[in-house]
């Protein structure tokens, strides 16, 4: 049964936090394949955001992704389950533990085919990203290169278009978005996939009971 006060720290439960959406989709379905699923969690109808495994105590949290490093971070998670991307971006103190390998998709540098110049000329360009760290660190520390950033919330490819920057820093999955608005990759930054994180003072005190969770799930990937 569902507890009614998710406020009270009970010591039993391992809680997971996990990104809202199609990551949580596939760690539920990760997590079942483990002998360790949950009721309910893939119901699209519901907006409860907890949900017990009561057998094996474990508490399974949904979070905006971008979230999910943060409760890990502070141990309000034990575990979290959350894109690579989000992990650069937000840069909290936790240890990755796991590649889960699914979610694979780049961060890239996008833009229409001319803008490849002015990346070459390393001229003051103006890059829109959901992601200011990941490009701060990749145009500051990387290239060596001064750029603008502008930080947006969503459907950067269209930034480019309006004229709002030259080029984009975002993930490209299959490529669709890019092709549909006539952009294209132009550098790529790296991979990301999705990624299993632990809090750090969890990973001591439920050292055990974390182990024997780690090499479910790592049995369940094969
Ligand atoms: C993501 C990303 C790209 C798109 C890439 O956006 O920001 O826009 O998916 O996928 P594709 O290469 O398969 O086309 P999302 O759908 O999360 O929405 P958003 O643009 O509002 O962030």
């Amino acid at each position: 049964m569902q507890s009614q006060d998710i406020r009270h720290q009970d010591k039993h439960w391992l809680s997971i936090a996990l990104a809202k959406g199609r990551l949580a989709d596939l760690a539920v379905d990760l997590f079942s394949r483990a002998g360790a699923g949950c009721d309910g969690i893939t119901d699209g109808d519901t907006r409860r955001l907890v949900f017990d495994n009561d057998g094996l105590g474990l508490r399974f949290f949904l979070a905006k992704a971008p979230d999910v490093p943060t409760y890990v971070e502070y141990g309000a998670a034990d575990l979290g389950i959350v894109g690579k991307d989000t992990l650069l971006e937000e840069g909290r103190t936790l240890f990755e533990v796991m590649d889960l390998g699914f979610g694979a998709c780049r961060m890239c540098v996008c833009g229409p085919a001319q803008a490849k110049e002015m990346l070459a000329d390393r001229s003051l360009i103006r890059v829109a990203t959901k992601y200011p760290n990941i490009a701060k660190d990749y145009f500051f520390n990387k290239k060596f290169q001064m750029v603008e950033i502008i930080k947006l919330n969503g459907s950067v490819e269209l930034a480019p278009l309006v004229g709002l920057s030259e080029v984009i820093v975002d993930i490209v999955e299959s490529g669709s978005t890019l092709r549909e608005n006539g952009l294209e990759v132009l550098e790529e930054i790296c991979g990301l996939s999705a990624r299993l994180v632990v809090n750090r003072v969890s990973m001591k005190r439920e050292q055990a009971r974390i182990r024997k969770l780690l090499d479910d799930l790592r049995g369940a990937l094969g």
